[in-house]
């Protein structure tokens, strides 16, 4: 029989490509979806499914609407991709951080138990937990410091899913990811803005782009790899933590000149560093082990950071090109 699943998150760059992953498995899909006042089902419909899943309105924060989404979906598994996931906003807003991004695995957790404990959940847990890092590679193994509040929140949505495991025999597994970026990418987002940038700096409508720590270091994925391992950890007889990432890292600075070389383009004559960017703490350097992710899951990274940025590149000229047609 095929299985069913709840996604939140699902409006999100991940959320889209999860729902597209079990979509093509055969899985019966819910969106478990926060009210806004303007639709933002934008990348569900980039990928053409907007019309196959099916919608249950509710919040992270609201724990009836979750039980109210588990007793009307009756899913197999349960992905939590929800969350306010802007490390920038969660200085900004950091009790709403601390509601959605962390409490919010609470509640889902909470509402499996007291729904249907043999739900299987994945927790959407993140590398800026190790924000400090105390290892040069880090792995499941090492030990976590958090930069930002959006990072403890996240600490605390990790600890408390390995806790409903071993309290309550839950499967919940925690799929620690490293950054993954998709033309999907919001556009706040490091590869985002900068592919964004490159695409209307070439077709002649933007000047400069504004960034501000350009020597940060990441270890840089494609999304629609990184869901794969979101789908093995629930496949697997046993609940496990699991570091996804591509074992190579990257400055800021050399993701720019690889986005600017692809068009031509010098990203020393465009890049103005300006510390309005800045963040209070800073995740000075990311760089994962994926090693148990491919001895378990045989679950490894398939795209390269430059064919990443090429295909980023590649879809901001073509939405910048239809914005200036639309203008014409
Ligand atoms: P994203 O694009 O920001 O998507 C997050 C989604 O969660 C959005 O659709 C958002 O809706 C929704 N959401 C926010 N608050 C909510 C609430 N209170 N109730 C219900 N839904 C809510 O993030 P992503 O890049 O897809 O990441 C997916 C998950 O993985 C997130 O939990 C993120 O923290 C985590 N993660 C991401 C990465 C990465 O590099 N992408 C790495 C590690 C972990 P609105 O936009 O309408 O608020
Ligand atoms: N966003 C942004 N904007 N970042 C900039 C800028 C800028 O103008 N200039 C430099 N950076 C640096 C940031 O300071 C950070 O060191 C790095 O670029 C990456 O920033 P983001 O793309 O915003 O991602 P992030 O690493 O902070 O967080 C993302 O990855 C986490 C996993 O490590 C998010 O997707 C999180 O939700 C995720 O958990």
């Amino acid at each position: 029989m095929n299985k069913t699943a709840i996604v939140t998150g699902i409006f999100g760059q991940d959320g889209a490509y999860l729902a597209k992953l079990l979509l093509e498995k055969g899985y019966k899909v819910y969106g478990f979806i926060a009210r806004r006042s303007t639709p933002v089902d934008w990348r569900l419909k980039e990928l053409g499914i907007e019309n196959e899943v099916e919608y249950i309105e509710g919040d992270l924060t609201d724990v009836s609407s979750l039980i109210r989404a588990v007793n009307i979906a009756k899913p197999d598994e349960f992905y939590n991709l929800g969350a306010q996931s802007f490390v920038g906003t969660s200085w900004k807003q950091p009790i709403l951080t601390a509601q959605s991004t962390g409490l919010g695995v609470l509640n889902c957790l909470e509402a499996i138990r007291l729904s249907n404990s043999d739900i299987k959940f994945y927790q959407a847990s993140t590398s800026e937990m190790f924000g400090l890092i105390q290892e040069p590679i880090q792995s499941e193994k090492t030990p976590f410091h958090p930069r930002s509040p959006y990072g403890v929140a996240k600490l605390f949505g990790h600890w408390m899913t390995i806790n409903y495991r071993e309290s309550f025999n839950i499967f919940g597994c925690c799929g620690i990811l490293f950054n993954h970026e998709s033309p999907l990418r919001g556009i706040e987002f490091v590869t985002r803005k900068v592919t964004d940038a490159v695409a209307r700096i070439k077709l002649g409508c933007q000047k400069d782009l504004h960034l501000g720590n350009i020597d940060a270091k990441r270890d840089w994925g494609f999304a629609g790899d990184y869901v794969e391992a979101m789908w093995k950890m629930l496949q697997q007889d046993k609940p496990d933590d699991y570091v996804v990432a591509t074992g190579r890292t990257t400055t800021v600075r050399d993701m720019c000149k690889i986005a600017f070389d692809y068009v031509g383009l010098n990203y020393e004559d465009y890049v103005v560093i300006d510390p309005k960017f800045y963040r209070p703490a800073e995740v000075d350097l990311l760089l994962g082990n994926p090693k148990k992710a491919k001895e378990v899951l045989n679950w490894e990274a398939k795209t390269s950071l430059e064919d990443l940025i090429k295909m980023m590149v590649e879809a901001d000229l073509r939405r910048v090109n239809k914005e200036l047609k639309v203008k014409d």
